[in-house]
């Protein structure tokens, strides 16, 4: 690292799930399917979902309040809000300045980052660059999605498996830097196997206006063979292997996924973990979601190696290798 620049950490992460929830069995009752097929296919047993009045830019706040009242940051020092979402209140203005605004953030640059299921690793490496680059020395990474709002509550292939939810995290200058390497890439030419209609039709009419369409087993083969090799890379460049490497903290998709990709670069499921259980997809926050209670009750231990990877709609995915 060049020592004239600073480095960047993550200081502290906090998240919000509203509170109605909806149980598998509840989902039977809605489309043909059954608690046991869930579970066996998804790991997913429960999701909450936002109340009619609540919407992206409420629960990233929230998430964002929760860190605040942990870790008290001066509203003046935090320089620039990244909100990264799917599902934003509006298509104009962005989640970024709503939160700004309902935060009280004076001094703050806003906007919205949309990296699907990837959005919290490709916010935390924006605010990882602009951080060492010496342009801002605060940026709080909000990722928020109320996905439940946009999923087709006819197509069992979809609406079983997300949820809504948030997550914030701080990354802030430090005298050394806590990200080991990070990793970003894309696959437009699988955009057709997951794709949220919107004014064009180009993709296919998906589900209806504004719905998730997805090719899961598409989806399922692309993220296995995408976040081995990444996983693979960002060990490689951060001078770790499988068994040095403290915690993996996969994208919550599908139990299944995380169970695969584990086995292939040799990672115990103790070591790993995940949101889907009780929050199933909740796209940009499922990472944020599974840090915050090994956070909590101390599992994770400042100084221990944590690498994340976030894969998803695009097709795009990214990971980060960072000291927490
Ligand atoms: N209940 C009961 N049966 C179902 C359900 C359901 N909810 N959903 C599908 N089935 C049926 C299918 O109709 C199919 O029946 P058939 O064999 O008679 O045709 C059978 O179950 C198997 O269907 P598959 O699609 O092959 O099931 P699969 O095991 O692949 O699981 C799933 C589907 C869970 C979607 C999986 O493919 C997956 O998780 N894919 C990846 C999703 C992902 O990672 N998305 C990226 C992030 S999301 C984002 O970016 C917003």
């Amino acid at each position: 690292m060049d020592s004239s620049r600073p480095g960047a950490r993550i200081a502290a992460i906090g998240t919000y799930v509203p509170d109605r929830v909806i149980t598998n069995d509840d989902l039977a009752r809605m489309v043909d399917t059954t608690d046991e097929w869930i579970i066996r296919r998804t790991g997913i047993r429960e999701r909450h979902a936002a109340a009619p009045s609540e919407f992206t830019s409420d629960l990233c706040a929230a998430a964002a309040r929760d860190l605040l009242s942990r870790h008290p940051v001066d509203p003046t020092a935090i320089d620039f809000v990244i909100a990264c979402t799917s599902t934003p209140d509006y298509a104009f203005p962005s989640v970024a300045c709503l939160v700004q605004d309902k935060l009280g953030l004076p001094n703050a640059g806003a906007f919205d980052l949309n990296a699907t299921c990837a959005g919290f690793v490709y916010g935390l490496h924006t605010a990882n660059a602009l951080v060492t680059a010496g342009i801002h020395r605060r940026v709080l990474v909000v990722a928020g999605e109320t996905l439940t709002k946009v999923c087709d509550w006819t197509d069992r292939t979809t609406c079983v498996l997300f949820g809504d939810g948030a997550g914030a995290a701080i990354v802030e200058a430090s005298p050394t830097s806590a990200f080991r390497a990070t990793l970003v890439g894309s696959y437009g030419a699988g955009a057709a196997n997951l794709y949220r209609t919107g004014l064009s039709n180009c993709l296919g009419d998906g589900n209806g206006p504004g719905l998730i369409h997805q090719n899961g087993r598409e989806v399922y083969r692309w993220a296995v063979e995408t976040v081995v090799g990444g996983v693979n890379k960002l060990l490689d460049q951060s001078g770790l292997t499988p068994s040095t490497l403290d915690w993996f903290v996969p994208h919550s998709a599908n139990a299944r996924i995380i169970e695969a990709v584990g086995e292939r670069i040799g990672v115990a499921p103790e070591r790993t973990l995940s949101s889907i259980e009780w929050h199933g997809n909740t796209s940009a926050a499922t990472i944020p979601l599974a840090l915050a209670p090994a956070l909590k009750d101390g599992r994770i231990k400042p100084g221990q190696t944590v690498l994340m990877y976030g894969f998803g709609g695009g097709l795009v995915h990214a990971g980060a290798v960072v000291n927490w």
